[in-house]
């Protein structure tokens, strides 16, 4: 398919009343990205030369989501249908073929529209409107067929009661020749319920023409188009599951693959266990035998082989090295690093720290903007005071194999050579060099026979 030209149109101008949401609809979530991030992707995917997004409504914010993606945004200056959302994307100045579509149909994938685009080729037709047959066809609009042949589309507003009990519906797709569009295009009128420039006129017109016109038909989720919050968590949820069927394809084991939730551009490798309720998000890349608990929420984490993320963790950003383990409970804020075979336990958070390979931070500990060396050993209640009055934050830098008793406070900046002892309760206001120790607290002072002489309690007294 990838040889002939292939521009789109993507029609994302609406508001999306429905939604009743203000946010514009082609940028609510589905499973994780903007349901218009998928299409595009789709798009893209089928070979796409050219992508332009027809926007109106919350323009700024649509440009804002795609304008990255390398699309050009046309401005539809008033939402009056889908007609004349498609003359503001300037169809005369495309060639070849040209691909319409809505910006609210986030179960399309890349080989749905490598198939459609195959069918049209076959079909040498110069329109082709792709249908779908569905159980509940609603509001979609209905495909109209005389003797086989495609004749029209007719919108359910505009439906008669008989017409309203097809279920081949328009699934809002369209590939045309380019030279087609831009002839019957200016031609479309508003005479209908509501007022607007239907799209779907097109295809009548060119039937009436002479054009050859053509169905293609597409499996249902094709046509799965979202409108309200109802259809939206619908659209999550079929996308979640669809990405768990690839991954457990894979060798990804999942005790409870419903309640697991693992975004698209995810990896996750083969004989890792999920446990329920685990949370996957965005450029997550988690590798072969990992164990991730349930309850783990991970975001732009990655995680090598072997690594076990306790129950109840938190990664943001963050890297755990091969077979290291970090949790339960635990927190790693972005830009943490954790070294091979290394061990954050429980309630420990860290933020812009190196962890070296085999260092231990077991319980209660915050390690911030700091570099750990290799064979550490952290002590319970250990904090980096990172942030100054100044308001600046600095660093803390402790070397391989030092030994920190519990209790410490590292006042940065601060650096502490290798293999040095820091006591327990410790506040360390002064670089440490190697091998040596350093404690700083209050010496403790020895009273004998202090305590005051008192009259022991009677018993009855003391159940007062
Ligand atoms: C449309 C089709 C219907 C089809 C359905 C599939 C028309 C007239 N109807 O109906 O046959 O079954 O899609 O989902 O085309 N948009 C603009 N500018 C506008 C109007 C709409 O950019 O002036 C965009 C919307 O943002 C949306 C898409 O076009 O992404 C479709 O609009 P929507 O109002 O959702 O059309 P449907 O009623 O679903
Ligand atoms: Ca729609």
């Amino acid at each position: 398919m990838k040889s002939k030209e292939l521009s789109v149109i993507i029609l994302a101008a609406g508001k999306g009343t429905r939604m009743k949401s203000p946010l514009p609809k082609v940028l609510h979530p589905v499973a994780g990205s903007p349901m218009i991030k998928k299409v595009i992707d789709a798009v893209k995917g089928a070979g796409a030369s050219e992508i332009r997004v027809v926007v109106g409504y919350g323009e700024t914010l649509v440009r804002k989501v795609v304008e990255p993606m390398s699309v050009t945004c046309f401005p539809q200056a008033n939402q009056w249908g889908t007609a004349d959302a498609v003359k503001s994307a300037d169809p005369a100045s495309l060639k070849g073929d040209v691909l319409i579509l809505n910006g609210d149909h986030p179960l399309l994938e890349a080989s749905d529209i490598e198939k459609i685009l195959t069918e049209f080729n076959d079909s040498r037709a110069s329109v082709a409107v792709v249908s779908a047959i569905v159980k509940t066809p609603g509001h979609f609009g209905r495909i109209v067929r005389h003797k086989g042949e495609l004749r029209a589309i007719v919108e359910a507003a505009d439906a008669s009661a008989e017409t309203l009990k097809i279920n081949e519906v328009n699934t809002g797709i369209y590939v045309l020749k380019a030279e087609v569009l831009a002839s019957f295009l200016p031609k479309i009128e508003n005479h209908n319920s509501k007022g607007e420039y239907y799209l779907t006129d097109i295809i009548s017109l060119c039937q009436e023409a002479g054009e050859k016109v053509t169905a293609i038909t597409a499996r249902a989720s094709v046509g799965f188009g979202v409108n309200n919050q109802i259809e939206l968590a619908k659209a999550t949820r079929l996308l979640f599951a669809r990405k768990r069927r690839a991954l457990m394809e894979e060798g990804v084991l999942m005790i409870d693959p419903k309640s697991t939730y693992i975004e698209e551009e995810v990896e996750v490798g083969a004989g890792t266990v999920l446990f329920p309720g685990v949370y996957l998000r965005g450029r997550t890349k988690v590798g072969a035998y990992c164990v991730v608990e349930p309850g783990a929420y991970l975001a732009h984490a990655r995680v090598a082989d072997g690594a076990h993320v306790k129950a109840y963790s938190y990664l943001e950003n963050s890297t755990v090295g091969a077979k290291a383990s970090v949790g339960p409970f635990a927190r790693l804020r972005p830009e943490t690093e954790i070294g091979a075979d290394a061990h954050v336990g429980n309630f420990v958070e860290m933020k812009k720290t190196k962890f070296g390979a085999r260092s231990k931070a077991g319980h209660l500990t915050y390690l911030g903007d700091a570099t750990i060396g290799e064979d550490v050993n952290i002590g319970c209640g250990t904090i980096t005071c990172n942030y100054a009055v100044d308001r600046q934050k600095y660093r803390t830098v402790i070397g391989d194999r030092v030994f920190v008793g519990s209790d410490t406070q590292f006042v940065a900046p601060i650096e502490i050579g290798a293999d040095a002892v820091i006591g327990s309760g410790s506040t360390i206001t002064k670089d440490v060099p190697a091998k040596a120790l350093a404690v700083a607290r209050g010496k403790q002072i020895i009273k004998e026979n202090w305590t005051p002489k008192t009259e022991p309690s009677k018993p009855e007294e003391a159940g007062k």
